[in-house]
């Protein structure tokens, strides 16, 4: 949520600041701002909307400055809100939440300062500025106060050649090369070829001084030595290459983002993972969003081929449900960017707890990566889209693998994944027909989505992608269960897309097709089934390849993403920056 980039060196800091932002949009962009400082002179120019609506700050001189990209979480998406903020001789950019802002404020305003925005992050630049000594300590001073999550860039009109940066519980970067030192709060705001990149861990400080190398100090401002991560600039240049937009672009890097994915785990580097894959008798999964579905669709998948109690839960819920975490219980923490607040603080409660901690993520050196016991990557390769699309596939390709090996420990077997590989080439191939679906969708009051079984997940997966980028409402539902209450809703208005992928629940979920159609809802079918093509009642329908029904969220979910991307631009929208969204949801 949010995303910071600072800069201090040799060359002209705005052109810096506002192309790291532009590549940090992803993580919020509601409003944003920067502030450039020039013989003691800070100037700060905000907007409310994107990124590029901070143009004409482009020709700001200044060789030092701190930027900002915001999603709003205190205070409503505008201009006198967004970041950086200023108090005194102190400039401020910031992530996270000040859970204590209330009190801090009521404070300072106690004191007769007054305060520009509505914001918690501002009362961050009130406790600077009232601080003695220098800016590292000030800061350091101030973030004793501080309850909460933050990552924090400040400048100070008293040392116009430094920034002081410093984290808690919000990811934070630290660079440099011979044209000066960077900060930002997600390594591709900064990555570039020959640039050394260094992870600022938790409570840790950092001062980036013109002419120096950075230097790093501990929560007690001893200096830390940082070795520099091994990442690949190369990766990190997104395009959309030739595609309209990202969100398509991903869909379509689905099946590479699965080959790649696939893990051995028998393979020397996961051996000691497999061991405990092997012996673990209690599997808790927490994700959120997109990823807490593709743990439901492992959870399905340990519990028909290992038979093992696994249990699939929403982080948000799972830290505050006090859970029972029995010896040898594994966690497997679920986050397309390693960095959800939610699942990084399920993870952690589990570990104090004496589980091992499995992290499934597609950042390397993310949070979460740096928090558990092991690790195994998706390598979908960055996605920019803010809706998850090829992660999704990707952690379906690797949580399988691993309910796989838990099977195995247990004596039992999955079926292979290899199969699953040209079904997914094909299944994207047919997923472009739901195109013609469209003109059902656009004006719709509601959709249903509905399935059983791994079909069931792949429904709440469908909906939750309509949902974020078309804003239409929708439910994705057992099929089972609509009769219970639910088909109250159908009426003409409601298209209902039926997901049908196992043979043996074909004719029950059949039957809900049976009963939404009765009541004028006009049905989409996407299926392996070929026998339910016959279905009259069915308005259009998408047939794909065959695969293990357990599997099928693998497939399924490609016609399903593509409609919801369909369906957006049809209504207008920007598929790949929804509104009220953002793609690293660092907040709680
Ligand atoms: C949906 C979506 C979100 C994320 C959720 C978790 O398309 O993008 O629901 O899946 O915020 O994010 P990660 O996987 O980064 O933990």
């Amino acid at each position: 949520m949010c995303g910071i980039v600072g800069y201090v060196g040799e060359r002209r800091a705005a052109p810096i600041l506002l192309d790291g932002l532009q590549r940090l949009e992803y993580r919020g962009y509601d409003s944003a701002g920067i502030a450039v400082m020039r013989g003691g002179q800070i100037t700060v120019v905000r907007r409310k909307g994107r990124v590029k609506g901070l143009s004409e700050a482009r020709s700001l001189e200044g060789k030092i400055g701190i930027g900002h990209t915001r999603w709003a979480t205190h205070g409503a998406p505008s201009e006198r809100n967004a970041h950086p903020h200023v108090c005194g001789k102190i400039c401020i950019v910031h992530n996270g939440i000040i859970e204590n802002a209330a009190a801090l404020r009521t404070a300072c305003e106690a004191r007769g300062e007054l305060f520009a925005s509505d914001t918690d992050s501002e009362v961050i630049a009130h406790l600077i500025a009232a601080e003695k000594g220098d800016l590292l300590h000030a800061v350091r001073a101030a973030c004793e106060r501080m309850v909460g999550s933050y990552a924090v860039a400040v400048l100070s009109q008293e040392e116009p050649e430094t920034i002081v940066c410093t984290r808690r519980a919000s990811p934070l970067v630290v660079g440099c090369d011979g044209d000066g030192l960077y900060v930002a709060s997600d390594i591709p705001a900064i990555a570039a070829k020959g640039r050394k990149v260094y992870v600022l861990e938790d409570g840790e400080f950092s001062v980036l001084r013109q002419g120096r190398p950075p230097r790093f100090y501990s929560g007690a401002l001893l200096p830390v030595e940082k070795t520099e991560i091994d990442y690949d600039a190369a990766e990190d240049v997104p395009a959309k290459g030739g595609f309209r937009h990202f969100m398509k672009k991903e869909i379509a890097e689905v099946p590479e983002a699965v080959s790649r994915s696939l893990p051995d785990l028998r393979k020397g580097e996961y051996s000691a993972l497999y061991e405990v894959l092997c012996q673990t008798k209690y599997l808790h999964i927490v994700a959120c969003g997109t990823a807490y579905h593709s743990g439901l669709c492992m959870n399905y998948v340990t519990h028909r081929f290992a038979r093992l109690p696994a249990e699939a839960y929403v982080a948000s819920e799972y830290r505050y449900m006090d859970p029972i975490v029995p010896a040898d219980t594994l966690l497997v923490a679920v986050s397309q960017s390693g960095e959800t607040a939610d699942t990084l603080a399920a993870a952690a409660l589990a570990k104090e707890r004496g589980a091992k901690v499995l992290a499934v993520t597609n950042v390397p050196y993310s949070s979460l990566e740096r928090l558990s016991d092991f690790v195994l990557p998706t390598y979908a390769g960055r996605e920019i889209a803010v809706a998850a699309t090829k992660s999704f596939n990707a952690q379906l390709a690797v949580l399988y693998a691993v309910a796989g090996a838990v099977a195995a420990g247990r004596g039992l077997s999955a079926p292979p994944l290899a199969p699953l590989l040209p079904a997914v080439r094909e299944a994207l191939a047919m997923a472009e027909q739901v195109r013609s679906w469209v003109p059902y969708f656009v004006g719709a009051k509601s959709v249903f989505f509905l399935g059983r079984g791994a079909d069931y997940f792949a429904a709440l997966e469908g909906s939750l992608k309509l949902k974020e980028i078309s804003y239409l409402p929708s439910e994705g539902y057992p099929a089972g269960e609509l009769k219970h209450g639910t088909l109250a809703l159908v009426d003409g208005r409601t298209p209902v897309v039926a997901i049908v992928t196992d043979p043996v629940l074909a004719d029950k979920t059949m039957n809900a097709v049976h009963e939404v159609y009765a009541r004028g809802a006009a049905v989409f079918l996407i299926t392996n089934v070929p026998e339910c093509l016959s279905c009259a009642e069915v308005t259009a329908s998408v047939l794909l390849p065959k695969c293990e029904p357990a599997y099928s969220p693998m497939i399924t979910s490609l016609p399903l993403q593509m409609l919801a991307y369909y369906v957006a631009i049809a209504r207008g929208n920007d598929p790949d920056k929804p509104r009220n969204l953002a793609k690293s949801v660092t907040v709680e």
